[in-house]
Order: structure tokens, then C-alpha cells, then sequence
């Protein structure tokens, strides 16, 4: 099976329970607390945000460019790549002036780089650990020199969930074993305990309790 079909695949059984949890006081703590984050680690490689260019990969429907102008970045800017044809439309629809790269991310065969490659949660999705390869080998082709990598997912497994796998610091490393200049922070309070604490996250929100690693690797300006 394709990386394509195994992605539909998967994503067909999760739709249902897509909504859950959208806008909870769990995930708007979450989201501020990647945001803030994001500044600070971005802040160590780039002065000024407001003229970088952004390739977010698997960008689901969008919706991340959000925080991207929310920090000082443009939106003309940002540029998407997803592979599910209904968030590809919710991509058009949401950002019609963007530019959009669909399908498979490990295809994308384009002259342009950019100063930014972002993924959020679609490592863990890839389980095959060639596709991995293979797909972090391309956010690396497409960064411009002096660019980062900037990496947001989940480093411990979900029993419940067998849909996706962790990747742990060990394996990012080794993933961006090029980068010579690289930041990572642990964060997001595990969700099984912060979909429960609900407005209390701050008081949880413990390094031993966090279920993510926010993760910055750059590549040499020449
Ligand atoms: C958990 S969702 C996260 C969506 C978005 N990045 C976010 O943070 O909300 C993972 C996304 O990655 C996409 N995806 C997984 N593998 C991909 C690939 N090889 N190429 C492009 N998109 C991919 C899926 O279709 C899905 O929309």
C-alpha cells in the first residue's frame, strides 16, 4: 500500500471523532502555549518573521497559518501541502490566494525553497520508517540555506491508538542529522490528562506530564 492509501485509510476511521475536542479549554491552553513557543525558538534564528517564507507539509486544513500571522509572519507567505482531498478543499477555501502542493509531501518536485519547512503531528502518522526518512529527506531539499526546520509532534505512544507511532528525540536527531544548529522543548500536557484538568492546564503542566516536543533544526547558510 502507497503512503497515500495508508493515510486515507487511516484518516477514513478517525473523522468521526474529529470534532471532539475543538475548541476546549484543553486545546486553546495547548495551542497558546505552541504559539509562545514557537516565538522563542524561532526567535534565536530570524530577527524579523515578517518576510520568511513558510512551507507547511500535511497541513490538515489550514488552520496553523493562523498562528503563523498571529506572530508576525505574512500570510501571502505561507504555502500548504496536504494529501486528503477533503482538506486539500477546506485548503482552497480557507486560503484561496495561497499556494497549495497537493498530494504526498515526499513528491513534491518544485525549483522553490523556503525559510521555514513546518510539520505538526504528521511524522506520527507515517509509520513506515523509510517514509519517514524519505519525507524528512525532502523538508531538508526544500529549506533554503540559513532555513529551519521547525517540528511540533508527540514523543510517547497512544495504546488506544495504533494509527500512529511516536517519534522520540532520538529518532528527530537522527532524522536532521545534518543540523549542526538545532533547539528542542518539551511541551502540551498529555491529553488524557489535560482533556480532564480542562482550564487548570497551567497548574499540571509539569516537563514529566508533557506529551510533545517543539523542535527547531537548521541548515548551514552555505
Ligand atoms: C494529525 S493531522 C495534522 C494536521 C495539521 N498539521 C495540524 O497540525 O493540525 C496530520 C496530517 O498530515 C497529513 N499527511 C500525512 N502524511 C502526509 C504526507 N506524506 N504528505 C502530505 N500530507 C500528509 C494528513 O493527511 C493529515 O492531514
Amino acid at each position: 500500500m502507497s503512503l497515500s492509501e495508508e493515510i486515507n485509510k487511516q484518516y477514513g476511521k478517525r473523522n468521526s471523532k474529529a470534532h471532539l475536542y475543538v475548541n476546549s479549554p484543553y486545546v486553546t491552553a495547548v495551542q497558546a502555549e505552541l504559539k509562545k513557543n514557537c516565538v522563542l525558538l524561532l526567535q534565536k534564528y530570524f530577527k524579523d518573521f515578517s518576510n520568511l517564507t513558510v512551507l507547511e507539509i500535511g497541513a490538515g486544513n489550514g488552520s496553523n497559518a493562523n498562528m503563523f500571522e498571529a506572530i508576525g509572519f505574512q500570510l501571502k507567505n505561507i504555502s500548504f501541502n496536504e494529501l486528503l482531498e477533503e482538506r486539500i478543499k477546506a485548503i482552497e477555501a480557507n486560503y484561496p490566494n495561497n499556494k497549495l502542493y497537493k498530494g504526498d509531501a515526499i513528491r513534491i518536485e518544485i525549483p522553490e525553497k523556503f525559510d521555514v519547512v513546518y510539520q505538526s503531528t504528521v511524522f506520527t502518522s507515517v509509520l513506515n520508517t523509510e517514509d519517514r526518512i524519505n519525507l524528512a529527506n525532502k523538508m531538508w531539499h526544500l529549506l533554503k540555506p540559513g532555513g529551519v526546520i521547525l517540528w511540533y509532534d508527540f514523543i510517547y505512544n497512544n495504546p488506544k491508538n495504533s494509527d500512529v507511532r511516536k517519534v522520540n528525540v532520538q529518532e528527530v536527531k537522527q532524522l536532521f542529522n545534518k543540523s549542526t544548529n538545532s533547539s528542542i522543548l518539551k511541551l502540551t500536557l498529555a491529553p488524557p490528562i489535560g482533556r480532564r484538568v480542562g482550564k487548570f492546564y497551567a497548574l499540571f503542566n509539569v516537563p514529566f506530564l508533557r506529551s510533545h516536543i517543539l523542535a527547531v533544526f537548521q541548515k548551514n547558510a552555505n
